[in-house]
């Protein structure tokens, strides 16, 4: 892996494609959740080494509640254990760990995980990993701005500033494998003047190497918000 600092801040994924990347070998869809965590653990490494401020990663939509109860367990099942697992990783490689989206309606446990997970990272200055659990975009922003109203006036930037991304650096680069051009329900505000890569890889064959790729695209972009 290549150490070049990259001039993105902020990288969001949209992680894709588990269930086809079983499907094609056969496999339960839980099989390709598990090598989806592997992938997790490589990338956010790898966007750690590029000196990525954040990385955000779409792991469970409010929509996704709708798939079989097998599956959701199965999906809750490698959290808890990505979190127990990998967060002593975080301590020490002074990771800071974020959550969004209403993780605290998940079962008690992964609350209680959680809770105790972003209390042991909340002082680190390194890298942010933001895992999306539970997270609707526009949920996101019907809270965000019901709490706005509530403080006062509503604009952008009251109910930019309750968004759950308050605070971390703005959206350059939103990426999103396995071939599907949608966003999901995902970063909806934030995506703004996001730059995007939408690659056909399924998400547990996204490497490093995936993400250089992606980082060189975007520094060939030319971002104009708007102006000449
Ligand atoms: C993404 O993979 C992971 C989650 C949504 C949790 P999918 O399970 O959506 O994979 P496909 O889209 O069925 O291939
Ligand atoms: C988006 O993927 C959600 C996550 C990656 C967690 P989905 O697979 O749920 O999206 P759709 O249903 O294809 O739009
Ligand atoms: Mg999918």
């Amino acid at each position: 892996m290549s150490e070049t600092k990259c001039n993105a801040r902020h990288v969001a994924i949209i992680m894709d494609g588990n269930g086809r990347w079983a499907k094609k070998r056969h496999l339960p869809h839980a099989i390709g959740h598990q090598r989806g965590v592997e992938a997790v653990r490589k990338v956010s490494r790898a966007a750690r080494a590029m000196g990525l401020e954040a990385l955000t990663l779409y792991a469970f939509s409010t929509e996704n509640w709708r798939r079989p109860e097998d599956e959701v367990s199965a999906l809750m099942g490698l959290l808890k254990h990505f979190i127990q697992s990998d967060l002593e990783e975080f301590v020490r490689d002074n990771v800071r760990l974020k959550i969004i989206g209403e993780w605290r309606a998940l079962a008690p446990d992964i609350v209680a995980l959680i809770d105790d997970a972003l209390e042991r990272t909340a002082a680190n200055t390194g890298c942010t990993l933001v895992v999306a659990l539970n997270y609707g975009s526009q949920d996101e922003i019907a809270r965000a701005a019901t709490r706005a109203a509530a403080k006062g006036a509503l604009s952008v930037e009251s109910i930019e500033a309750e968004l759950d991304t308050a605070g971390l650096p703005p959206l350059d680069l939103l990426i999103r494998t396995s071939g599907e051009v949608r966003l999901s329900n995902f970063l909806l505000w934030q995506a703004a003047y996001a730059e995007m890569v939408f690659v056909d890889t399924l998400w547990p064959d996204f490497t490093p190497a995936h993400l250089e790729a992606a980082l060189a695209e975007f520094s060939q972009r030319e971002r104009r918000y708007g102006g000449r």
